[in-house]
């Protein structure tokens, strides 16, 4: 099982960004004590999203915002809501939190 990180490398209204064995560049963000994970692909122009390491986030830390043109997504579902992609969607990655803290990539 592949662990990606501790819960405590992502602080709440943060995000950090990841490398996947396979390759793939994905990152994680905390709300609310929830963790969740998309690949760093925009569905505009699949494109990654930050402009700044870790930057994921609007500057409200409300939203996850791709620094080409703005698209905001909710972080909760990834769903766009604003932008050229709105309707669209950010590709969730499973991950699971277990009891030693650890953040591992849901098999
Ligand atoms: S590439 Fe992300 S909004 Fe255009």
């Amino acid at each position: 099982m592949h662990k990606i990180c501790m819960t405590e490398d992502i602080p709440e209204r943060e995000a950090r960004s990841f490398e996947l064995p396979d390759g793939d560049t994905i990152f994680i963000t905390q709300r609310d004590g929830m963790f969740y994970a998309y690949q760093n692909l925009c569905p505009h122009l699949q494109v990654e999203l930050e402009f700044l390491e870790n930057q994921f986030l609007d500057l409200d830390q409300e939203f996850i915002e791709c620094s080409t043109h703005g698209a905001l997504f909710v972080v909760e579902t990834g769903e766009c809501i604003s932008g050229p992609c709105q309707g669209q969607a950010l590709e969730k990655v499973e991950i699971t939190v277990h009891s030693d803290g650890g953040i591992y990539l849901t098999e």
